[in-house]
């Protein structure tokens, strides 16, 4: 029984280190200006440092990769995130949708953030900056009244055309 404990260890050991030689790939896409949120969308600052701060890393090419994205079998996860997140919402590609993606995807961010399933929670757990409150405290409830009137404001809409 033993024996078979210790050679169990080791195969799990081995195979970690055997992971470590297949990273993910964790190079940003280019950014092409004339295809970004900002090429037809005026952001004002406030929103804008919302996004970078709590949304880009996985919705945009700005990605910040952490230290443990360099870790396997944690890198996968991550990347993974990363992809499914840049799938469904990109900001770095947000002028290459036509007007009627982009108006359904400003209500989807409105839901998410106001239902506060955005930005992802075990990001949060982490990235404490990201949560959204202006005291950087996680006030919840705050949060989505924040977000609501971030988001929603007439005037500082994200996704209205120029
Ligand atoms: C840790 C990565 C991560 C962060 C940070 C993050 N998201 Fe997401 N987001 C995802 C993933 C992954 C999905 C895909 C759906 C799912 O798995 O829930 C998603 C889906 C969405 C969708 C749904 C898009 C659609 O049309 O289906 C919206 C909208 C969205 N996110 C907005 C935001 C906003 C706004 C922020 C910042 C306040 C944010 N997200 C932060 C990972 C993230």
């Amino acid at each position: 029984m033993k024996k078979v404990l210790k050679v169990g260890v080791i195969a799990l050991v081995l195979g970690f280190i055997v992971l470590q030689f297949f990273p993910p790939d964790r190079t940003n896409p280019p950014i092409n200006d004339a295809e970004t949120l900002e090429a037809s969308t005026q952001v004002p600052a406030d929103v804008a440092a919302i996004l970078n701060r709590s949304c880009s890393d996985c919705h945009s090419h700005k990605t910040a990769y952490p230290w443990y994205s360099n870790v396997s079998p944690a890198s996968w996860f991550l990347v993974d995130h990363i992809e499914n997140g840049r799938s469904h919402l990109n900001f770095s590609v947000w002028n290459t949708y036509d007007k009627k993606k982009k108006s359904h995807k400003m209500e989807e961010i409105q839901e998410q953030v106001e239902g506060g399933m955005m930005p992802l929670g075990s990001y949060l757990w982490i990235h404490r900056n990201a949560v959204l409150s202006e005291s950087g405290k996680p006030n919840y409830k705050f949060s989505h009244l924040k977000a609501r009137s971030v988001f929603t404001h007439p005037e500082i809409k994200i996704g209205v055309p120029k």
